[in-house]
């Protein structure tokens, strides 16, 4: 008996392009690729930062407005245009194209830092076990595990606690990329995300039964309404939901492509989308009950054991895991959550890549998949398992969340909205095979809020890293590794446009034509 996942390897190997063998495998991955770092350690500190309780205004409404309309925009050109991100835009106009390659430099940059904390959590989970960091987390973080150099800047003093375990993490990627979209991504979909929501929704339940659990809940859930009035609280909001949700830099462009004709798209990522925030606030409510007890245990208030970003993962838990009754179990499911949700929504990182390579040059998934894995795996090996690893990784990750994804999602949205004026168009391919309908509402939203946000958001980020150093970290050092890394991505990417689409891409394809043919004749009845 044929599986539909034979069907999927059969299509690729009859070179036309994968498509996720059922709905269900496309939701998952889709889902698995929002749920990650960004929702396990980033959330719960942002809301905490900007607001607490009151975070919930500007985060609901970052996600009506702008990450559920451009999910939508990434599916209906991924769908219609059935191609990686380079490929899709190319098929929308040649213009947009450098968008795509952007996207994809984005993803690469991305990947690199990405691996190197689910290899540090990979440690941490047997760390829980021996509770090796002792009594004090936070030097054990950046002394005895990381070995962070005074100086900042790169050096290639190697820390051989993460190098294996970042060499295991590209392993298993690689092994999960070759075997392509439904025995690869979906199956390693199918197996990390039932147990990082069994894994998860046990440590949150377990935290809550913490003694000073109470008084974490009142800290992350009492609104601070003085907050709404900052604008920096609104852009936080705005921000965190792009990384978040996994749009505008290329993934649900790239999984949509590998859809069937006739699918739900806006019902499918409105699931996604509510899954994602749903997972958001759970691991909300988890970190912060964890954090009241390890405020009342500390005789302390909660807001002076907070501690920023992946302090508050690396530093905050294993604090907890050494006090807390089960302590053990603790540290392990919060840290195997981090590498399953974390896995789920690398390869989806990856996959923008590969899809690009094989679109572009019309190579088959194996050497696609070895020529993009092996320089990324060889690249993040080089730079971050080093005494100045976690300072590339801050400035990486800072730099490319806002002059990366932002920006290229402002300049895709002006593109698209204004310059081609394509959203009728798009909003047309949505109502075709969709459920709920997209109207002027959606348009506006694309077309008006969404780049007038994006710009103030950019102009105000790009005057206060102006005006104040990241981190105080050096001038050169930012200027090579934060603008210089930014601005050399949007170059990169006009440059890459500049590769022939060869006889052999993907970019005049019999299927493609067919696909058209059969949208035309359907809108046509
Ligand atoms: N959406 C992924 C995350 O939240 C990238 O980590």
């Amino acid at each position: 008996m044929t599986t539909p996942s034979d069907a999927g390897a059969a299509a690729a190997a009859a070179g036309q392009r994968e498509v996720f063998s059922s709905r269900r495998l496309f939701i998952l991955s889709a889902i698995g690729s929002a749920v990650g770092l960004g929702n396990i350690w980033r959330f719960p500190y942002i809301a905490y930062e900007n607001g607490g309780g009151a975070f919930i205004i500007p985060y609901l409404a970052a996600l009506l407005t702008a990450g559920i309309p451009l999910l939508f925009l990434d599916y209906a050109l991924g769908h219609k245009f059935r191609g990686s991100a380079p490929l899709a835009y190319r098929r929308l106009h040649r213009m947009v194209e450098p968008v795509g390659w952007w996207q994809v430099l984005v993803c690469f940059v991305i990947a690199v830092y990405y691996a190197v904390i689910i290899a540090w959590a990979i440690m941490y989970t047997g760390f829980s076990v021996t509770t090796a960091w002792g009594d004090d987390a936070s030097a054990f973080f950046t002394g005895q595990f990381l070995q962070v150099s005074e100086t900042v800047g790169i050096g290639f003093d190697y820390v051989a606690a993460v190098v294996w375990p970042l060499l295991a993490v590209w392993v298993l990627t690689i092994v999960i990329m070759v075997a392509g979209v439904n025995k690869g991504i979906a199956r390693a979909n199918s197996i990390f995300f039932p147990l990082l929501m069994v894994m998860f929704v046990i440590l949150v339940v377990q935290s809550l039964f913490l003694p000073g659990a109470i008084d974490g809940l009142n800290a992350f859930f009492t609104p601070d309404w003085a907050a709404l009035a900052n604008p920096g609280v609104w852009a936080a909001a705005y921000g965190h939901t792009f990384f978040s949700l996994s749009v505008a830099f290329g993934i649900m462009v790239t999984y949509s492509s590998y859809l069937k004709r006739k699918t739900d798209l806006t019902g499918s990522g409105l699931v996604v989308a509510f899954s994602n925030g749903g997972f958001e606030i759970l691991a909300g409510i988890g970190v912060f009950a964890a954090l009241g007890f390890m405020a009342f245990t500390a005789g302390t208030s909660v807001a002076d054991v907070a501690v920023p970003g992946i302090g508050l993962a690396f530093i905050g838990f294993p604090t907890i895991a050494s006090a807390a009754p089960f302590g053990t179990l603790i540290g392990i499911l919060f840290f195997g959550s981090l590498v399953f949700a974390g896995m789920a929504s690398l390869v989806s990182i990856l996959e923008v890549i590969i899809a690009a390579v094989e679109d572009k040059l019309g190579w088959g998934r194996v050497p696609a998949t070895l020529v993009v894995s092996i320089p990324t795996a060889l690249v993040s090996l080089a730079l971050f398992p080093t005494t100045t690893g976690l300072y590339l990784l801050d400035v990486s990750d800072a730099f490319v969340n806002i002059f990366g994804i932002l920006a290229g999602a402002l300049v895709l949205v002006i593109l698209v909205a204004w310059v081609l004026r394509s959203l009728p168009s798009l909003s047309h391919h949505l109502n075709l095979v969709s459920s709920l309908k997209m109207r002027r509402t959606w348009i506006l939203l694309i077309a008006v809020l969404v780049p007038i946000l994006l710009g103030y958001i950019m102009i105000n980020e790009f005057i206060a890293k102006i005006t104040t150093p990241y981190e105080g970290y050096p001038l050169d050092f930012l200027a090579v590794f934060g603008w210089g890394m930014a601005a050399l991505l949007p170059v990169l990417a006009i440059l890459l446009t500049f590769i022939p689409w060869s006889a052999r891409s993907k970019l005049h394809n019999p299927e493609y034509e067919q696909h058209q043919a059969a949208f035309e004749e359907e809108a046509g009845q």
